[in-house]
């Protein structure tokens, strides 16, 4: 062994799986311990991940995990992240949690959206990668992005802080099923989804608070979810300064993602989801009405990847000096 020694907690979930998968290839780390919950002590195997990794799973014991990781990753429901966090943070190891629990800085916020998250005596670190470099590379505990803000953000960003938007911006994304982790209920399961898409949790899901913090400004956030097993289409309706050419739109985004590994412009020719499925891209199109000037951004990503555990081990190549796209390309 000679890479880091990480533990994925909730490695037999739908992101958990993801972890393992593309941890298992990784040059610099070592997967010693792979958790699920602990309701259950049978043993349990990743069919899926038959030939790519040999491991054991095992029930989750917090003992164990810290003994055998100096690094942690979390796929677990926001509850649990929130309960364990606090108490990985004393015992040491660092901390990438891919579940939404300390996401929001604002403690009302936080007491709206995740009531069960505690203060930490640590900060944390938003790890949209692309956009956050410069503090994943110290940070002790990570929350990595929700799968819908990252796909909102990497387009928006840019344009808020140049200053080029205008006025209301709203935020339509479609999300395949598996963005609702392994458990089918009422809404997610197969004969429900199949042949039809439906918009919920309008004015009402939480990754609008995550948005607008890291944003800095409202959006209209209206998702839906689709018959697709992963990928997630945002397509976004906004505003830019009068006078705002399409080269400026298009150098905008140049500087900002031109040696980006992972996010790909497309500009003019729209992405898509079979573009994106089971790789770490984002793929960014966008078209200008210059007269108007309205913008159409759209952009795409496979939530389990991008939007969940590839964007978790690309912030772990960065927190521990790696080459960004380590164990990812
Ligand atoms: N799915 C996505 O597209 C996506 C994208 C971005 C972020 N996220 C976030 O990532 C986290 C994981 O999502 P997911 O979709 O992978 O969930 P999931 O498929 O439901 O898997 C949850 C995992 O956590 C384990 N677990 C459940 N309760 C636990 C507890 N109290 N203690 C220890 N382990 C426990 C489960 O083990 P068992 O197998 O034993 O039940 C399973 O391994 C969530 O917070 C989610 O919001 C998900």
């Amino acid at each position: 062994m000679s890479g880091v020694r990480v533990g994925i907690a909730g490695a037999t979930g739908y992101g958990g799986q993801e972890l393992l998968r593309l941890l298992a290839r990784h040059p610099h780390a070592d997967v010693t311990v792979a958790m699920a919950s602990s309701t259950s002590d049978r043993v349990r195997s990743l069919p899926a991940l038959t030939g790519v990794w040999s491991g054991t799973i095992t029930p989750f014991a917090i003992d164990e995990l810290t003994a055998a990781a100096d690094l942690v990753f979390l796929a677990l429901p926001e509850s649990a992240s929130a309960a364990l966090v606090p108490n990985l943070v004393e015992r040491g190891p660092r901390v990438l949690d891919l579940s939404g629990a300390f996401r929001l800085r604002d403690a009302a916020a936080r007491a709206r959206w995740y009531p069960q998250t505690p203060e930490l005596a640590l900060p944390v670190a938003y790890g949209l990668t692309e956009r956050r470099r410069d503090a994943l590379r110290e940070a002790r505990v990570v929350a990595c992005p929700g799968c819908y803000p990252t796909s909102a953000l990497l387009p928006l960003e840019p344009l808020a802080a140049a200053g080029l938007l205008e006025g209301d911006i709203v935020i339509d994304a479609k999300s395949g099923i598996s963005g609702a982790g392994k458990t089918p209920s009422e809404r997610t399961h197969f004969s429900e989804r199949h042949g039809s898409v439906a918009a919920y949790g309008v004015f009402g899901h939480r990754h609008t608070a995550e948005i607008e913090q890291e944003l800095g400004r409202p959006v209209t956030f209206v998702p839906h979810l689709v018959p697709l097993d992963r990928g997630i289409l945002t397509t976004i309706y906004a505003r830019v300064r009068a006078g705002t050419t399409a080269a400026a739109v298009a150098e905008l985004f140049e500087q900002a993602y031109g040696g980006a590994p992972f996010v790909r412009l497309r500009e003019g020719a729209l992405p898509e989801i079979k573009h994106v499925a089971h790789t770490n891209f984002c793929d960014i199109g966008w078209k200008l009405d210059t007269d108007s000037g309205r913008l159409v951004l759209v952009s795409c990503l496979d939530n389990l990847v991008k939007g969940a555990a590839g964007q978790a081990v690309q912030n772990f190549n960065i927190a521990c000096g790696f080459d960004e796209r380590a164990g990812l390309v």
